[in-house]
């Protein structure tokens, strides 16, 4: 069990290439679609998902994919099933296993990821389906005496009951505890707010048994709240993260891929390529990305079958930028505005 995981792992973050995170539950997918004015019908996010998993050469930059319970049961519009659309073109499913962020009692406002009932049957059955790995996302958030240790560590103590069940099922748990960007904080609240809550993720995930050689991390990147007036520019996003994990991801860790988080596409592809520039590290830095490799295809798409080739041209292009990222490779000039 623990090779097949750590071969998993691998494979996951292999040279140039990252995960599409297409996992959005119910409530985001319909917001995604609200915003093009498309209903969230079962057919239409087979549709649009669809024509992400099978753009031709977006397999050279992506190792896999995470969907959600529908998706990895579903089929393409012509019948096939999506575990196949993926395996087929070698690239791993994956499945989003948490209930979601639900208020934490006692807490003044802070959130607790649920998701734990149930959850090695869940598993079990998600491997049988051709799941292969698993997402949890806890989320943190910053303002005015939050997170509080009660908050931190109550999500750290699920993250790494959710990663022990996921590897005894055969599935890489990604761990993802997401400090979000949002408030007017700046870089070095966030840089201390994501140090505090990895080292106590890693305690617990130690603490548990968690293989970390079978794990990937799924974190934010240390960047300044959205409402901070002094931001953070590139390169200062990049040492601070780096320096932030270099000091409490254990080197055992294979990948650790960064989540987007609203940052806009470019600068998520910018972040991840100046802290790739930076040199050899301990472990892959790679990305897990939702809206920045999919942001641009759900507009070009819009739910027209008229569309799709665009879309797809679009998909293709954030996932070569990041597969460019990979080794420091991106730059401004790969995008089509650098060209005008
Ligand atoms: P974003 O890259 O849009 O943050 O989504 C990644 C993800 O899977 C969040 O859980």
């Amino acid at each position: 069990m623990s090779a097949e995981l750590k071969q998993t792992a691998r494979a996951l973050v292999a040279e140039g290439k990252g995960i599409l995170a297409a996992d959005e539950s119910s409530g985001t997918i319909k917001k995604r679609f609200d915003s093009i004015n498309v209903e969230s019908t079962e057919a239409n996010r087979r549709d649009y998902r669809g024509m992400l998993f099978s753009t031709d050469g977006a397999a050279d930059h992506v190792s896999g994919v995470i969907l959600f319970d529908e998706t990895l049961r579903q089929s393409s519009a012509d019948g096939v099933p999506f575990v196949n659309v993926l395996n087929d073109q070698g690239i791993i499913p994956g499945i989003k296993v948490d209930k979601g962020a639900k208020s934490l009692s006692g807490a003044n406002g802070e959130k607790v990821t649920e998701g734990l009932d149930g959850l090695r049957e869940r598993c079990s059955e998600y491997y049988d389906l051709g799941a292969r790995f698993a997402k949890w996302r806890a989320v943190i958030t910053i303002a005015d005496g939050i997170p509080t240790d009660y908050c931190i560590d109550t999500n750290a103590h699920a993250l790494a009951r959710y990663a022990k069940i996921s590897q005894e099922c055969g599935l890489v748990p990604i761990v993802e505890p997401e400090v979000l960007m949002d408030g007017p904080h700046d870089a070095q609240r966030c840089e201390d707010v994501t140090t505090r809550t990895l080292q106590r993720t890693f305690t617990a995930l130690y603490d548990q048994g968690v293989l970390l050689e079978g794990i990937l991390l799924k974190p934010n990147m240390v960047l300044s709240g959205t409402e901070c007036a002094d931001q953070a520019d590139v390169q200062e996003v990049a040492e601070r993260t780096v320096r932030c994990f270099r000091r409490v991801v254990p080197a055992a860790v294979p990948g650790i891929v960064f989540l987007s988080g609203g940052q806009s596409d470019e600068l998520a592809s910018a972040h991840l390529s100046a802290m790739n520039a930076m040199g050899p590290q301990p472990w892959e830095l790679s990305f897990s990305y939702g809206r920045a490799l999919q942001a641009p295809a759900l507009k070009a798409w819009g739910g027209e079958p008229a569309n799709v080739p665009a879309a797809q041209a679009a998909y293709l292009h954030r996932a070569r930028c990041n597969g460019a990222a990979r080794s420091g490779a991106y730059t401004a000039d790969m995008e089509p505005a650098a060209a005008v």
